[in-house]
């Protein structure tokens, strides 16, 4: 087998499961976990009544390209919401539908790190999405981090990265909002690295997949695309987004997304999905076609989550310092004591499962960005939230 597997590292809810095992929580309580990023709100009914109406398309073996109708959706959509008038996204060569972006996050660096180049790095921030790392590991490239801290605003602070790394880089990873921390990359940061993807020839893969879960209604987070078209870069050269219907349309069983961006990366990107052979099923596609052409959904999951944060906030706020995340569903928690610690007695005296921040990252120059914080994922619904709340702040009060 690939050496290369020996490498790759637990997934972090791996060391959770060992870190909370054989601790007994008070039976009294129901379990609440806020640990994992799968969106729990319901699935759009209309979206799954698509998907029944087209399941016959399970006849037929589907196309890798995927068919025009969701292409066209998909560009319609992106077209929209990034305000791309002269910078078009031709539907038949700048979008691929994709199963999820994170096969896509994972697929994107095997197709495009060139092992006859020296030192293939992979550069993305800490704490991250892991599959970044084991997509550069298996792709024989190294990774390397950008901490993310309350130093740095909790952005990686790319101004202070050697030009040897650029110079080796052959994919930034970037992701905003970001998971954890929630932050938005502005876009005068978009702009200045595409100039430094064009001085040191790279390629910048921007995970957006929580790009439209946002707190502040009038403030969405710019893409990636967007500073394409504020740089007039028409042909959106070096530059891939990832999207999801996971997050957005609360569709993470559907495994449906899409990557869109330079033409001349796709079209060899396409071939190397087709002999991967990663084609979303038919009816899957109609379904997800569907989802990117409605809003009303998306603007109605926002309230949810912007309902739940207040709340959050109302109920946490007297017994810790939290900080509204900017975008996603998640609180990068800053704990009384070291991350795995608080996780691991939030869960033996309140059950309730939270994700320690250390597990999500590397350890840095400064030591592990993620050591003093958890990630709490406010995923579950509205009554579970505030319940978990109480007993946090419960537990908070009488530490
Ligand atoms: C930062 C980030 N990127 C990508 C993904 C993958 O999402 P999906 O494959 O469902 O689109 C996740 C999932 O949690 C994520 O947190």
């Amino acid at each position: 087998m690939n050496p290369a597997l020996s490498l790759l590292h637990p997934y972090p809810f791996e060391k959770l499961a060992a870190l909370t095992q054989g601790i007994v929580p008070p039976g009294q309580l129901s379990h609440i976990n806020l640990s994992i990023g799968e969106p729990k709100h319901p699935a759009p009914a209309f979206v799954l009544e698509v998907l029944q109406k087209h399941m016959s398309a399970l006849g037929q073996y589907p196309a890798t390209k995927g068919i025009a109708p969701l292409r066209e959706a998909i560009a319609h959509w992106a077209s929209a919401r990034y305000q791309l008038t002269t910078a078009q996204l031709n539907p038949e060569l700048h979008v691929l539908p994709v199963a999820g972006t994170r096969e896509a996050l994972f697929s994107i660096v095997q197709a495009a790190i060139n092992p006859q180049k020296p030192n293939p790095t992979v550069v993305m921030p800490n704490p991250f999405y892991q599959i970044y790392e084991g997509a550069a590991l298996l792709a024989g490239a190294q990774p390397y981090f950008l901490d993310c801290s309350a130093s740095t605003d909790f952005i990686p602070d790319f101004a202070a990265v050697d030009a040897r790394v650029w110079d080796n880089c052959q994919v930034l990873f970037i992701c905003s909002p970001g998971n954890p921390t929630g932050k938005f990359l502005s876009m005068e940061c978009l702009q200045a690295l595409i100039a430094l993807a064009d001085k040191h020839d790279f390629i910048i893969a921007s995970d957006e997949c929580y790009s439209e879960l946002y707190l502040n209604e009038a403030q969405p987070p710019v893409g990636l695309l967007q500073a394409c078209q504020a740089l007039n870069r028409l042909d959106f050269k070096r530059c891939l987004v990832f999207h999801s219907l996971s997050k957005r349309s609360n569709l993470p069983g559907l495994r449906s997304g899409f990557v869109a961006g330079d033409a001349a990366l796709m079209a060899p990107y396409l071939r190397y999905r087709t002999y991967q052979g990663c084609a979303l099923p038919v009816p899957t596609q109609w379904a997800s076609a569907a989802a990117w052409q409605d809003e009303t959904h998306v603007v109605e999951n926002r309230r949810a989550y912007r309902e739940k944060f207040a709340q959050a906030q109302e109920i946490l706020q007297p017994h810790i310092a939290l900080q509204q995340p900017e975008g996603g569903f998640y609180f990068w928690l800053k704990t009384p004591s070291p991350g795995v610690e608080f996780a691991r007695q939030v869960f033996s005296q309140c059950h309730i499962t939270l994700l320690p921040g250390e597990f999500l990252a590397r350890e840095g120059a400064q030591g592990n960005p993620g050591k003093d914080y958890v990630r709490m994922a406010l995923v579950a619904d509205a009554e579970q939230c505030q319940e978990a709340c109480h007993r946090l702040a419960n537990f908070l009060g009488n530490r």
